[in-house]
């Protein structure tokens, strides 16, 4: 099978492009900066192709596409204001279209498990862009995912240059790997295309201030927790779960998992950062 990955080389990208040659499929993975050639390079396994694509201006797109059975859609510019509305849905309608001009026969397009429930901007966009690909002429699967570890330590990381890490304990996730979600998809995409949206989350639901305190634990950072509940409607979907999946099927990599594999890499603050308590 061909299959043209857009935003290979994001956080799950960059993991479901080696999954899926793997597997023996065609790849292309998509990024804007790949040069226009497409040329391997000199670490590419066979089958690998990288393109060049650009979802906004449009370059590169009907070569991108020739050939191509399959498209894992997960090209995305979260809180860049225009830009994310001009990626996210006229990036995917105008994917969607040049999809069903070459002839492709499944599309899946990934999205954010809890995007019907929480009124965010970016959250929006994306059931825009869900909307945009059910009316498009290409077979669909719409694949509502869980957040991912990787993001969630690098909000953490964030939120612990702070001198006390500031958040609202009660909020409820079910975090996933992105080497569960890109196993998922290898399974998706050579099943028949759903025509409907499915969710995919981590193993077990946790809340945030358990998963902020197995962060700070993993990373040897001592950070006293500032109890902040968010207030209002928002708050209290947060709390009751708007995040967690309903129903579909789950990764089995945990949290602490997670952190234990990765504890000590680049990026996060150091015992030389701890200031308090
Ligand atoms: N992060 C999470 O926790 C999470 C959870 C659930 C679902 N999701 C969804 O899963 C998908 C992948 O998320 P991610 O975190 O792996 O993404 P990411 O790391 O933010 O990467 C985004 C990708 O989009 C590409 N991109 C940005 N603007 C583009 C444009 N104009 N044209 C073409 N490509 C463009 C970037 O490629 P270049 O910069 O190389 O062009 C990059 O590879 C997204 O749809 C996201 O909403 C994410």
């Amino acid at each position: 099978m061909e299959i043209l990955i857009t935003g290979a080389t994001g956080r799950l990208g960059r993991v479901l492009t080696p999954e899926l040659v793997r597997a023996g499929h065609g790849v292309r993975a998509a990024s804007r900066s790949t040069g226009p050639g497409g040329k391997p390079g000199p670490e590419d396994p066979a089958g690998l192709r990288r393109v060049r694509l650009d979802l906004v201006s449009g370059d590169g797109l009907v070569a991108a596409l020739d050939g191509v059975d399959t498209v894992v859609h997960l090209a995305s510019a979260p809180n860049q204001g225009r830009y994310t509305r001009q990626v996210e849905v006229t990036g995917t309608r105008r994917l969607v279209e040049a999809a069903g001009q070459a002839g492709v026969r499944h599309l899946v397009y990934l999205s954010i498990v809890g995007t019907d429930r929480v009124s965010w901007p970016y959250f929006r966009f994306k059931v825009e862009a869900e909307t945009e690909v059910a009316a498009g002429p290409v077979p669909w699967t719409v694949l509502r995912v869980t957040h991912f570890h990787e993001f969630l330590a690098e909000a953490l990381s964030r939120l612990a240059r702070l001198p006390v890490l500031p958040l609202d304990p009660g909020i409820m996730t079910q975090p996933v790997d992105v080497a569960d979600v890109a196993a998922h998809l290898r399974w998706r995409v050579t099943a028949p295309p759903g025509g409907t949206t499915e969710e995919f989350g981590g193993p077990v639901a946790l809340d945030a201030g358990t998963l902020a305190r197995d962060w700070l634990a993993a990373r040897g950072v001592r950070r006293r927790l500032l109890r902040l509940p968010l207030p209002g409607r928002l708050g209290r979907a947060f709390r009751a779960g708007a995040f967690v999946p309903a129903a579909g099927a789950r990764g089995q990599i945990t949290w602490r998992e997670y952190l234990a594999g990765t504890a000590g890499q680049a990026g996060w603050p150091g015992r030389s950062d701890d200031s308090t308590s």
